[in-house]
């Protein structure tokens, strides 16, 4: 199983201020996301003590990045769970598909930008924890046998 990862972006500055950039791979390219992307959405204007997600994909695969602002990541593989505070625009947390994701503690102005593998698709989410477990379960006795 993939496991998540913080990915740093190019940063490139100067006294008008600071770049960064994501490129995607291509057949002779590689990128700094291990996907092709196929989407990109993101989270702004979240109400303080607000949280999102809450939920887990089958097959996707993403990177978030706090565009501005901060916030924290929550991942739970079913057994162990993680955080990560993501607090600069140059970095990215890679997440692999199967895992439980929540996002909180938004600060005021955070923008939470997605990059995604997929199109959307309400069939690739699971959206009950316990769902969620069982499907974790089978995908891990699935990987040992
Ligand atoms: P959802 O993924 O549930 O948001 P959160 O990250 O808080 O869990 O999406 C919220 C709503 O937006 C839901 O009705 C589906 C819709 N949506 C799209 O139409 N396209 C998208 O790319 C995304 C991410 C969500």
């Amino acid at each position: 199983m993939e496991e998540p990862r913080i990915i740093e972006f190019p940063k490139i500055c100067d006294r008008r201020g600071n770049l960064s950039f994501i490129e995607g791979s291509g057949a002779d390219f590689e990128g700094h996301v291990p996907f092709d992307i196929k989407r990109v959405y993101w989270i702004y204007d979240v109400p303080g003590g607000q949280s999102r997600g809450a939920h887990a994909h089958r097959t996707l695969q993403q990177l978030i990045v706090a565009v501005s602002g901060s916030f924290t990541v929550t991942l739970d593989d079913g057994q162990e769970k993680k955080e990560f505070f993501l607090n600069h625009p140059w970095m990215g947390l890679y997440v692999p598909p199967g895992m439980w994701r929540n996002i909180e503690d938004f600060s005021s102005g955070a923008v939470c930008m997605v990059l995604a593998s997929k199109h959307y698709d309400e069939s690739d989410y699971i959206r009950n924890y316990r769902q969620f477990l069982k499907f974790s379960n089978e995908r891990r006795k699935n990987k040992i046998s």
